[in-house]
């Protein structure tokens, strides 16, 4: 084979050919030989290992008092290639036990939303403003979500999605330095750090008036005509 090729090799250069085509087979060989790298694979190792680093960071932060009374800390879950992140606000009772977000009351209907809309929770990405949760599921304090928000921030520069929505009032406050009704917000796009970025209601909001569930419904529509929009964007630059 080694004698063939130096033979092929040397008929070519004397053709006067300076770069080599190659025979198929020989093609079809030197690539099994030598895969291509991946670099989707390649991209997904590096956003895991820099997500394992920063919650280990996080674990460790100490910067509130949160970390005092919490269980589990409950960084976000989903794919780290989704196009989509939701944020909402603080884990809860059973996130805080679990370490899962959006996995109680709030989180079954969300569940509900995004099946309605053929999203999977698996396949998109789910994280909150703090990390711990609030004695007694109080609000944030100020201090904690400014404490917080740089692992946001971080989480969101991995992930790299294509669109963030907010999960109510107090996610957009903290992202955007707004102080918004929901009303407001509601069917604008906003960007944060350049990643188009759209408000709807907490589903905790849902479960304590059913009558918000249709804006809801519109909100998802328009998130995903938005995507949609965006990916169209990206193809036609
Ligand atoms: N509410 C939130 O904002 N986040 C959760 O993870 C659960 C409930």
């Amino acid at each position: 084979m080694i004698d063939q090729l130096s033979e092929y090799f040397r008929f070519m250069r004397d053709m006067g050919e300076l770069e080599i085509p190659l025979p198929v087979e020989q093609i079809q060989f030197f690539k099994k030989a030598h895969p291509p790298h991946s670099n989707k694979e390649n991209d997904s190792k590096s956003k895991s290992e820099s997500i394992e680093q920063l919650i280990e960071d996080a674990r460790n932060c100490k910067k509130c008092e949160l970390y005092k009374t919490r269980n589990k800390l409950v960084f976000g879950c989903g794919s780290l290639d989704s196009e989509i992140i939701f944020i909402g606000e603080a884990p809860g009772r059973q996130e805080d036990l679990t370490g899962i977000p959006f996995i109680g009351q709030a989180g079954k209907l969300l569940d509900k939303i995004l099946e309605a809309v053929k999203l999977q929770r698996e396949n998109v990405y789910i994280a909150n403003i703090l990390k711990d949760r609030p004695p007694n599921n109080r609000d944030p304090k100020i201090e904690e979500e400014h404490a917080c928000l740089p692992f946001l921030i971080k989480q969101i520069q991995i992930i790299r999605p294509k669109i963030i929505c907010c999960l109510g009032r107090v996610s957009a406050k903290a992202l955007l330095k707004i102080n918004y009704s929901m009303k407001e917000m509601r069917g604008k796009i906003y960007s944060y750090q350049g990643i188009p970025l759209i408000v709807t209601y907490h589903p905790a909001a849902l479960l304590r008036n059913a009558k918000l569930k249709r804006p809801t419904w519109d909100d998802f529509q328009f998130l995903l005509r938005t995507l949609d929009e965006i990916r169209c964007k990206n193809n036609n630059p």
